[in-house]
């Protein structure tokens, strides 16, 4: 029997290419660098399946380019990368990873915000150096996390888990979202709601766990740094382009804020030049990489695959509407 052909934008890690290749024949793009564009629209020719990552732009050039495609499987929970409208359009499938990066993501959100807060990068820096010259009474001080007030902007699976671990440091917790959350979880996290204006005023800590959507494009702007405190620092694991990043830079040029840490930008992997600076703690968008985690994000990804072709619902469909036709 003839398997369906698969084209992985990246080499995966092994158990997904076991859960792959049982079932299809498997192409990967195996080398460290991104594969080129035009290198992905040739292969994909023949293809029904395709696994990718954030970096790929799912859109009707691509579709166009892949006449057999049943299913575009993306292996991040973000789907911004992903003209889902185009692929209902053309009966392609498409699907994310829910729910696995949660508490990795919200994890690394906490490392941001306490190594921003406590200086932890210029610590490191000072101290492979050579230069420290030892202990004193005022070497990077920084600012006290516990006790504190954090505002979750985004109060999803994500949001919820970086409610859960600020208890641990009596930090009282504030958030906005669209839609209130239920009252047994306000109880549970503790988490009271807040309009936006009201949480940008009261946050200590503000940590951003938005989907990009054309509402959050941008949300953060000039306006909001505006109100914030400006002893307040702000975390953004969630998307770059939620963040106006030029704004930002002059907030925190003119000390509108304190600071900032971020795992996401705007043009990535380009990063504002205004951003390099003491006060700033910057990650190349690793919050959910966990071998634990992005392991289980590939295996969601080809899971999902394997759904499609044995003509079952894939568990991450973004798109169910494909399945009625
Ligand atoms: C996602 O899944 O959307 C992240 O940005 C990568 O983990």
């Amino acid at each position: 029997m003839v398997k369906p052909k698969v084209l992985a934008t990246h080499r995966l890690f092994d158990p997904a290419r076991r859960i792959l290749e049982e079932n299809c024949d498997a192409e990967y793009w195996e080398k460290p660098e991104r594969p080129p564009r035009e290198e992905v629209l040739r292969r994909l020719k023949d293809k029904e399946a395709l696994i990718c990552l954030l970096t790929e732009k799912v859109n009707d050039e691509l579709l166009q380019a892949a006449p057999k495609l049943k299913i575009t499987a993306n292996v991040a929970v973000g789907f911004d990368n992903i003209d889902v409208a185009a692929c209902t359009k053309r009966g392609v499938i498409a699907t994310n990873t829910p729910g696995v990066l949660d508490e990795t993501t919200a994890d690394f959100a906490w490392t941001l915000l306490m190594a921003v807060a406590r200086r932890l990068g210029e610590g490191d820096a000072l101290a492979r150096s050579g230069n420290w010259k030892g202990w004193d009474l005022d070497q990077l001080v920084g600012t006290d996390v516990w006790g504190k007030t954090l505002g979750i902007v985004g109060f999803g699976r994500i949001g919820k888990a970086m409610a859960r671990r600020a208890s641990g440091f009596r930090m009282k917790v504030i958030y906005t979202d669209a839609v209130r959350a239920a009252a047994e979880a306000e109880q549970e996290l503790r988490a009271e709601y807040r309009d936006m204006h009201a949480l940008l005023a009261e946050s200590d800590f503000i940590s951003i766990h938005t989907p990009l959507l054309p509402e959050t494009r941008g949300l953060f702007d000039a306006a909001k740094f505006e109100r914030m405190k400006r002893t307040a620092f702000l975390v953004n694991t969630s998307r770059g382009p939620v963040v106006e990043e030029a704004a930002l830079v002059t907030a925190l040029e003119s000390e509108k804020i304190a600071g900032a840490a971020l795992d996401v930008f705007e043009k990535e992997p380009a990063i504002h030049p205004g951003l390099n600076r003491r006060n700033v703690v910057l990650a190349p968008h690793i919050a959910s990489a966990s071998l634990e985690t992005r392991t289980k994000m590939a295996c969601m990804a080809a899971e999902n695959v394997i759904a499609a072709f044995e003509g079952r619902r894939p568990a991450n469909i973004l798109n169910p509407e494909v399945l009625k036709g």
